[in-house]
């Protein structure tokens, strides 16, 4: 492809080189960006752009967050990486804030991504299923349209077989459900059934929310079969939905959290929070990781959850995920193009009935606004939830004028 025909910034060297070096597994967008601070990020010529995706929902704190870095530079000048047969400092105190606030958890585990967290949790509940029944009951229900990360057992819980189809054969023993139908997952419960994995908010998948139901029958269901009911908030953790997790929505408690994205305010983490009882599976040997729970890492998350309670994040996102959604139903009144608006807090999916999303990207790339497709006709909102207002009024005028039909 000539990218250079349609690079915004002028830095070509950036594009030959990255496209030269680097393997081709994103389709990159014009853009090269070199600055960035809370809602805003600068490119190479110094133009300035506003962030509706905050690094595919990493950064709900923003971008450099000035309390984060902080703490990083305190940090990484004494210890950065004393390995996991020790006990570090800010890994216990964050292992502790994270028990505290989801009001279930009782043990944590930290990785370093969505996808490896999501590794450990399969782990975890098969082990606690071969512990407590038998090594025959390793079976896990997924859904339809979910994403749980691209290494081989988060991809077989990723029910997308275009995405999975490529790396056959996947991990053994997966099944999939339909959100929001609790006849399909009934279905697909049986003896060996050790586990189910939903994101509450679908997100990659399109932005879709589990029902209140659902939710409270699938959480019925595997109190009674003592089936795992695994919550993967990577996306959604952290204030997303409008609650500090998106459990809290929904009046359940999961018995094993997963978590990534957002807690390390831009460095990677990711965590597995469960209850003493299931965590016990989890023996010496059992499970582990290199970097996983660095020091760095660890005293980013305890500064962006201490941002997010100090600076009222979780209440905010709740208020302007409603003005945001209001707005836009505003825009779908207006035209007909618009099919559906759906989402949580500022969590927020706006979806087409013509594939016009790939265009109304770009678009807003050289009008200075970063936006995000799930699909050839949906948009993903996830801004920073320090965002105003004003940021949301400035994009929703844009999409007046850009929607057309
Ligand atoms: C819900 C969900 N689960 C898992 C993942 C994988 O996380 P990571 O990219 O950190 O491996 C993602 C990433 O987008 C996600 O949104």
């Amino acid at each position: 492809m000539n990218i250079s025909k349609n690079i915004i910034s002028k830095n070509i060297e950036i594009f030959e080189q990255g496209n030269k070096y680097l393997m081709c597994t994103y389709s990159r967008l014009p853009v090269v960006f070199v600055k960035a601070k809370m809602q805003y990020l600068w490119d190479v010529e110094g133009s300035k752009y506003l962030d509706f995706i905050a690094g595919y929902g990493c950064l709900n704190v923003g971008h450099s967050n000035k309390f984060v870095v902080n703490a990083l530079k305190q940090q990484i000048g004494k210890i950065i990486q004393p390995s996991n047969i020790y006990f570090n400092q800010p890994q216990v105190k964050l292992a502790k804030k994270l028990c505290e606030i989801t009001g279930f958890g009782e043990k944590v585990f930290f990785a370093n991504s969505g996808t490896e967290s999501i590794e450990g949790a399969i782990k975890l509940a098969r082990k606690y299923s071969t512990d407590n029944y038998n090594s025959s009951r390793y079976e896990v229900i997924t859904f339809k349209r979910a994403f749980h990360g691209r290494t081989l057992g988060a991809l077989a819980a990723t029910a997308q077989s275009e995405k999975q189809k490529l790396f056959e054969p996947l991990l053994a023993g997966f099944k999939y459900a339909e959100l929001n139908d609790m006849d399909s997952v009934k279905a697909l419960i049986n003896e060996n059934t050790c586990a189910i994995i939903l994101e509450p908010v679908q997100g990659e998948g399109g932005v879709y929310p589990a029902d209140k139901e659902f939710m409270k029958s699938l959480k019925d269901i595997c109190s009674e079969k003592n089936i795992i009911l695994v919550l993967d908030e990577i996306q959604t953790g952290f204030g997303r939905t409008g609650n500090m997790f998106a459990y809290q929505n929904y009046g359940i408690y999961p018995d094993i959290l997963v978590v990534a994205k957002s807690l390390g305010g831009g460095m990677p983490i990711g965590a597995i929070i469960s209850t003493n009882k299931i965590s016990a599976s989890f023996g010496p040997g059992t499970h582990g990781s290199t970097f996983g729970g660095n020091t760095a890492s660890c005293s980013a998350g305890l500064a962006v959850l201490d941002y997010i309670n100090e600076n009222r994040l979780v209440e905010r996102s709740k208020k302007l995920g409603q003005y945001f959604i209001k707005k836009l139903m505003k825009i779908k009144n207006k035209y007909s193009v618009v099919k559906e608006i759906r989402g949580m807090g500022l969590m927020i999916g706006m979806e087409f009935n013509e594939p016009i999303v790939e265009k109304l990207v770009t678009d807003a790339l050289k009008d200075k606004l970063v936006i995000n497709k799930v699909s050839s006709s949906t948009l993903r909102f996830l801004p920073p939830l320090i965002i105003t207002k004003n940021n949301i009024d400035r994009l929703v005028k844009w999409l007046d004028v850009n929607i057309k039909v």
